[in-house]
């Protein structure tokens, strides 16, 4: 299946480019960014958004940090990229591939002993570039273990944007749907438009379709409805962490959409490289919950859908318990319900 688009991000002369998801379907525009202080700025912005994307993203905002410095000293130099650091991983605190990718580079350089200052600069963009490959072969891998669960025919829902947009190109939930069909399966989905800002409406629907696989867009409160009518055969999302017990943290409303697949006996699905996987994090409650502006939930798109002064609470992810999560499918094979210890299972499975 060919992408038929411009890379979700790349490192590109000297820059990072990358599509800015804030303004499809409607344009498909591509930033050039050379100062990290704009990839933070774009990540706070939803203009890259997706767990594995962010960590990409960071990944070369710290390249830029590295770049943008002008001098000769060493320690300088060092303060000049934690502090970076610091910042991007900040943007976004619920999606741990952020964090994951940034220390990823901090360690590789810690490691190296290096104290050349070009030196340095050209790990952290070698790095920075495997990252974003094995991304793409995390997700192939993620693709293949999951179309395996599907049936031959078969309709599906997902919730939010877990496509290539939102990962190096390929895609975790949408990835399994990508191999299914790639594989002869009929796959049909349905998709939540995922208020407040429609990553479901605006991204999924568009990468679907660009796939060629039929699509029925539907509100987020459409979805009980849909399942009770006996539409939906399983449901697939993405994550933004997962607890090493299992529990998962997707964008807000999937929590939802898990206890109605319980209710009417369908898969739940979650689709994620194992990268995603916070070992620290014990349960779900460990998980910090990004709260966005409330003007995204008053004012989205620029329309005023509720009165001056509304109180508004916009936590931008919920926690689904790993008890409704019927298998977590990863780039290192699926697991599935008693989850446990996921960090255990995962060294078992070596
Ligand atoms: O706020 P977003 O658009 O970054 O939220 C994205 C999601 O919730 C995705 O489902 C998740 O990051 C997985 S992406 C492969």
């Amino acid at each position: 299946m060919s992408m038929n688009r411009p890379p979700t991000i790349e490192w590109k002369d000297g820059k990072v480019s990358m599509i800015d998801q804030t303004l499809l379907p409607g344009e498909l525009k591509i930033l050039e960014i050379s100062d990290y202080h704009l990839v933070a700025e774009a990540i706070q912005s939803l203009k890259i958004r997706g767990a594995p994307a962010i960590g990409i993203a960071g990944a070369y905002g710290l390249v830029l940090a590295a770049n943008q410095y002008g001098g000769n000293n060493l320690d300088e130099f060092t303060v000049q990229i934690q502090d970076a650091a610091k910042l991007l991983i900040s943007t976004r605190p619920t999606a741990v591939n952020l964090s994951w990718a940034i220390k990823k580079l901090l360690n590789k350089v810690k490691e190296s002993l290096l104290n050349d200052i070009n030196k340095i600069r050209s790990l952290l963009l070698t790095e920075a570039n495997s990252i974003l490959k094995e991304d793409y072969i995390s997700c192939k891998k993620i693709g293949q273990y999951g179309a395996r669960l599907l049936p031959e025919s078969a309709t599906g829902l997902t919730h939010c944007n877990a496509g290539g947009l939102a990962t190096g190109n390929y895609g975790t939930a949408l990835g399994v749907i990508f191999s299914a069909v790639e594989s002869g399966k009929n796959i049909k989905m349905y998709v939540d438009e995922t208020r407040p800002l429609l990553q479901g409406a605006r991204l999924t629907t568009w990468e679907l379709q660009r796939a060629e696989i039929e699509t029925t867009l539907i509100t987020d409160n459409m979805a009980g409805h849909v399942m009770a009518n006996g539409d939906i055969d399983f449901v697939i999302v993405g994550a933004d962490r997962i607890a090493n017990n299992g529990d998962v943290a997707n964008k807000i409303g999937t929590y939802s959409i898990a206890v109605l697949a319980d209710y009417h006996k369908i898969p739940f699905y979650v689709a994620a490289p194992v990268s995603t996987i916070d070992f620290d994090s014990k349960t779900g409650d460990d998980i910090p919950i990004e709260e966005r502006n409330p003007l995204e939930v008053t004012h989205g798109f620029g329309i005023t859908t509720a009165p001056a002064g509304t109180k508004v609470y916009s936590p931008a992810f919920d926690v689904t318990p790993n008890s409704l999560v019927t298998a977590i499918i990863t780039d290192k094979g699926v697991f599935a319900a008693p989850y446990g210890n996921l960090k255990d299972k995962l060294l078992d499975s070596k």
